[in-house]
């Protein structure tokens, strides 16, 4: 049998689920207070692996809906009817005849059963009908929560893709009502779109949910997860490279996963220097398509402005000496540093800025 100890892309959980108890405590408090909530950070996060894990734990029935792959409002209306029929109910019987229970335009629904048995639910009506239909099935979690009377909680995941198809006053019109039947919980990848949507006075979600922000997995915990991994395997990682490991990842879950999970296949026993190094570069060959992709879709002065911020690091930027050396003024200096925000490439935490992918940052420092 060949053990992994590290595992990263797609979401975690048991043992490779690593810390976050302060988040899933906060997370457990506040659906039980019946809150709706906010959850925003990079891709790769590890935000989707810690709702999920929180929910498992509790109590609740759970509805989950991805929203990165759905391309209009027809599809979104099938996947989260499919979502809501696969999540509330043990048989798709059971799921069919509670729908036509309560489902006031009598619903013509199709399942679906794929080899392993697992159903799938589709509601076959016209695109012309859409806005009555999506009305309905917003419903359906609170009609199914009232009905049994427990609480239900659903999760929107990759939410800033909602932008894309402009329901979001139909979903806020309707979700609105369902105090606290219903706990939602919105998941985004963009800062710069999740904070817009939910802080902006003139958006529809204005003020509708309790931001819970989620932080880097601290070096401490790391640090024993990774030993952890290691000695249960009969391989040896000493503490100074559990450290090199982590000013790279910089805690960012899936960087600190892969750099582990690559060193630990390159290691027979014992963790050496040069071996950390090799899975560090391994990585970042691996990665390169993707950091040019996020490079060639800078400007010039974007850019130039993270260059300067690697150079000089994220503070004080706005020094005379500073922007000499780039050739920046400072308003076309601001111009870029909101660009690149913008772009969720960069952030801001006390006036200083830095990169939001770590990786990212050493692949521009060796450029
Ligand atoms: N709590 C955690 N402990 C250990 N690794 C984690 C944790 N959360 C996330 N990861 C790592 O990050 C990767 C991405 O997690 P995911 O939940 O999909 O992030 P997101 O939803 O923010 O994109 C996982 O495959 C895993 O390698
Ligand atoms: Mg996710």
């Amino acid at each position: 049998m060949i053990k992994k100890p590290f595992h990263y892309g797609g979401t975690v959980d048991n043992q490779y689920f690593c810390n976050r108890m302060s988040e899933i405590k906060e997370l457990t408090t506040d659906i039980d207070t019946g809150l709706n909530l906010l959850l925003y950070a990079p891709r790769r996060f590890g935000k989707t692996s810690l709702v999920l894990h929180t929910l498992k734990q509790t109590k609740y029935k759970y509805i989950f809906l991805d929203f990165m792959s759905i391309v209009d409002e027809y599809e979104f209306i099938n996947e989260y009817f499919n979502a809501i029929s696969k999540s509330l109910d043990t048989t798709a019987d059971k799921v069919v005849e509670f729908f036509k229970k309560i489902l006031k335009v009598k619903p013509n629904i199709t399942v679906d059963f794929d080899i392993s048995g697992n159903p799938s639910f589709k509601l076959n009506f016209l695109h012309k009908e859409n806005a009555t239909v999506l009305k309905e099935v917003l419903e359906l979690p609170y009609l199914y929560a009232k009905y049994h009377n427990k609480k239900v909680v659903v999760i929107f995941d990759e939410f800033q893709e909602v932008v894309n198809l402009e329901i979001e006053d139909k979903l806020r019109a309707v979700l609105q009502h369902h105090e606290d039947m219903v706990s939602y919980i919105f998941l985004g990848s963009k800062k710069s779109i999740m904070t817009n949507l939910f802080f902006d006075r003139s958006k529809p979600f204005y003020k509708s949910v309790k931001h819970i922000p989620i932080d880097k997995i601290g070096f401490n915990n790391w640090q024993k997860y990774i030993k952890n991994g290691f000695e249960t395997n009969n391989k040896k990682i000493e503490d100074n490279h559990i450290k090199m490991i982590l000013e790279v990842s910089k805690g960012f879950p899936y960087y600190t996963q892969q750099i582990a999970s690559e060193l630990f296949n390159m290691t027979q026993k014992v963790v050496v220097s040069e071996v950390v190094e090799e899975a560090i570069d391994s990585i970042l060959e691996k990665e390169e398509d993707l950091f040019l992709n996020e490079w060639n879709h800078l400007s010039q002065q974007q850019k130039k402005a993270l260059k300067f911020l690697i150079h000089f690091g994220g503070e004080n930027i706005y020094q005379k000496e500073k922007m000499i050396e780039y050739n920046f003024t400072s308003s076309s200096l601001k111009k870029a540093i909101e660009g690149l925000v913008a772009k969720d490439v960069i952030d801001s935490k006390k006036s200083s800025f830095y990169l939001q992918d770590p990786l990212f940052e050493l692949y521009l420092s060796r450029m």
